[in-house]
């Protein structure tokens, strides 16, 4: 039998293009899968890790953080896959720096914690938009008590349940603005929160609107529209009957951060959760942190959620990939299109 090959999309400087050429085929260790990926998806943060070399712990490197394929080995003390299992997993080069653990290749290790069984009506595509943005929705709802997200900054601790797998959801009574309802975090903590039983308000492009409807907002507004702070907070008022948690800040820039304020401000304080450092010196009513999507707080959604719900169309591959090319040679393009932006989509590479 012919042993497999495998290649890799290596950074082998910063601000420097990926160059495809060949890896060690890697091999699962304990508690570990290697995973024969179909398909990986982009995120912003490959872009600064490309950039600028942040978080990159070892050279050349290989990151990436999305994949969707099929067991190839399973290791120690894993119990819940099999070789051939068709499966979404979170890639964490990020944390550990070992390019085996990046997703921009045709082999790599994730960690079976951080892996679930994709439905067979599911494709390999579909399924690699859900990975990272569903560890940091979590991160951003469930944690209890503040973490380090890097010096000097907490993560968040809004303290909130799992998502739960009844339909309809039992509401919780509370609600939560997701400022950047159509982003690819936003709109997975979006369909996260709604199926926690929280009323979510969103604020995205007006050309999304039905986009984060579907995610689960229950009302959204327009970012562009000059009086969204105004519109966001008699929202919030008028829905008395749900306890105000807070803020996720998925776009994280000084003006998100002055509408999260004034928001927070009038309505007597309040979590801000965001996607990069808060702004320093908040005022005593606001507990701001930032997430780290890397966390074991996340753990039970994989196990427990993700392949139930989304087998049942509660959790969904939202926002829809734009596929870019098949081969790791695209990959390369796909963090150029990611840089120019995207809207309401997520960028996949097919392998
Ligand atoms: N700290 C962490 O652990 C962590 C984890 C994951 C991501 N991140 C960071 O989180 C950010 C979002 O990542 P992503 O992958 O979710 O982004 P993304 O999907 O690429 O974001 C694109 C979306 O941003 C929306 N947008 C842009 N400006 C906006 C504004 N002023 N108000 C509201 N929406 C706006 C656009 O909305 P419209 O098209 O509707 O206008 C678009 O749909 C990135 O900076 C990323 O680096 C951090």
């Amino acid at each position: 039998m012919a042993t497999s090959t495998n290649q890799a999309a290596w950074l082998h400087k910063i601000n420097t293009p990926l160059q495809v050429g060949v890896a060690p085929l890697p091999t699962a260790g304990s508690g570990e899968l290697v995973v024969k990926n179909a398909a990986i998806a982009i995120n912003p943060l490959d872009c600064h890790m490309q950039d600028s070399g942040v978080f990159v712990q070892q050279w050349p490197a290989i990151f990436g953080c999305d994949v969707a394929g099929e067991v190839y080995e399973v290791g120690a003390d894993v119990q819940r896959f099999k070789k051939g299992d068709r499966i979404i997993g979170h890639a964490v080069n990020l944390v550990s720096g070992r390019p085996q653990d990046g997703a921009f290749a045709l082999y790599t290790v994730v960690l079976a914690g951080k892996a679930a069984i994709l439905p067979s009506a599911i494709s390999f595509t579909d399924g690699a938009v859900v990975p990272f943005a569903l560890e940091a929705a979590v991160c951003v709802l469930s944690l209890k008590a503040p973490g380090v997200a890097m010096a000097g900054v907490p993560t968040p601790a809004l303290g909130l349940p799992y998502p739960s797998l009844l339909r309809p959801t039992p509401s919780l009574g509370k609600m939560l603005v997701v400022y950047g309802g159509s982003s690819s975090v936003g709109s997975m903590t979006t369909q996260l929160a709604a199926a926690t039983g929280i009323h979510v308000i969103s604020i995205a492009g007006a050309h999304n609107f039905d986009f984060s409807k579907h995610c689960g907002a229950t009302q959204v507004f327009d970012h562009k529209d000059p009086s969204v702070v105004e519109k966001v907070i008699e929202a919030i008022r008028e829905s008395g009957r749900h306890e105000f948690v807070g803020i996720f800040d998925a776009i994280a820039t000084p003006e998100t951060y002055e509408h999260d304020l004034t928001i927070l401000a009038k309505l007597g304080g309040g979590h801000l959760a965001s996607v990069h450092p808060p702004p320093a010196n908040v005022p005593d009513n606001v507990k701001a942190g930032m997430i780290f999507a890397v966390n074991d707080i996340a753990t039970p959604v994989w196990r427990d959620y993700v392949t139930p719900a989304l087998e049942t169309g509660k959790l969904q591959c939202l926002p829809p990939p734009t596929i870019v090319g098949k081969g790791l040679e695209h990959i390369q393009d796909a963090m150029k299109k990611s840089k120019a932006g995207v809207s309401a989509t997520k960028l996949v590479v097919e392998l």
